[in-house]
């Protein structure tokens, strides 16, 4: 079987947008229950202004907190060099920055032109290098923009050959909106896969029209083996106006189960996550395949208790 690697970000994509500001030790609770059900990698949290997004405020924090295992994977987002710097000085070891393909985008979100932010990434990649911190880039708004519109596939290249230039380690497309379709997406890797091989790659989908899963589909065709979710479909961006939760990892993850991929995640206790994010959120989580999953898990112990 081969392998797909799910990156977790519901502690920072996920919750940045939840309304209510989510207790530090309710995060690390989240993580702990992710880790349990296998979960190896992680984005945890952005080193944003507190201003901009107050539920990140306790970055250096989570950093503190987070369960030290040679085997855990720990990134987190930063907006510039400031980020940078107080990632660092948390003891992170990989950020994350963000790119997003349009003006009006970047504007939005980190109040910036679309080259003034090329620039800053390059310059922040550079950096990151000599504080011995790995960076990978999110090219964010890759397909569409919800200012903009449709975005054209050669700028995304553009931006891709800029950023692995600078010496990002990944980058990463991300679907912010959730508008990609996987016609889309299978033409946007056949322009990528040539020129940068797909190892370097990873995939950010957004559910919002009930579309990433047909995405990933597309992208796994292309070669592409990791994937970001986050447990129960959390998430979504303030800065981007229909924004909705990300693609679910127990959607996911049952998904890869099926086609045949190895995740080394276990569904079962991925339920459990989902609980525990439903706890700390308040909300009503869950991805489209957890009616089946729980009816199946009844059964199981049913029987169980009748054997
Ligand atoms: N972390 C914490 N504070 C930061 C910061 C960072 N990475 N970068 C800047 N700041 C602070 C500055 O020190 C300054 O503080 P002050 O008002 O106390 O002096 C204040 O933020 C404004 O700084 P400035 O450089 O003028 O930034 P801005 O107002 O243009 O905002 C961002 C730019 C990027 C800091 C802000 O827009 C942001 O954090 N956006 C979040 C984007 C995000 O998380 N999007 C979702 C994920 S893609
Ligand atoms: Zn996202």
């Amino acid at each position: 079987m081969e392998n797909v690697v799910i990156n977790e970000v519901a502690l920072r994509d996920g919750l940045q947008m939840h309304r209510d500001f989510v207790p530090t030790a309710d995060k690390l609770r989240l993580l702990d229950s992710l880790v349990n059900a296998g979960v190896r990698d992680f984005e945890v949290t952005s080193f944003v202004s507190p201003k901009a997004v107050p539920q990140m405020a306790d970055a250096a924090e989570v950093c503190a907190g987070l369960p030290q295992k040679d085997d855990l994977d720990y990134s987190v987002l930063v907006p510039n060099r400031k980020g940078l710097e107080r990632a660092a000085e948390a003891g992170a070891r990989t950020v994350n920055l963000v790119l997003s393909a349009t003006d009006t985008m970047n504007q939005r979100n980190i109040r910036m032109t679309l080259q003034q932010t090329r620039e800053a990434c390059v310059d922040t990649i550079r950096h990151a290098a000599t504080l011995d911190v790995a960076a990978d880039a999110y090219i964010a708004v890759a397909f569409e923009c919800p200012f903009e519109g449709r975005v054209d596939p050669q700028r995304i290249v553009e931006l891709t050959r800029e950023m692995f230039e600078a010496g990002a380690g990944r980058v990463i497309i991300a679907d912010t909106i959730g508008a990609a379709s996987p016609a889309q997406v299978k033409h946007l890797f056949s322009l990528l896969v040539p020129e940068f091989g797909t190892e370097r790659f990873a995939c950010h989908f957004h559910d919002t029209r009930a579309m990433a899963l047909a995405n990933v589909w597309a992208a796994l065709e292309a070669g592409i083996r990791r994937f970001d979710s986050a447990v129960g479909g959390l998430g979504g961006c303030p800065f981007s106006p229909g924004a909705s939760g990300n693609l679910a990892t127990e959607d996911l993850l049952l998904f890869l189960r099926q086609c045949d991929f190895e995740t080394g995640i276990s569904l079962d206790r991925m339920v459990e996550a989902v609980d525990v994010a439903r706890e700390i959120t308040g909300r009503e989580l869950g991805g489209r395949v957890m009616p089946w999953v729980r009816d199946q898990l009844n059964r199981l112990q049913a029987e169980e208790a009748s054997a």
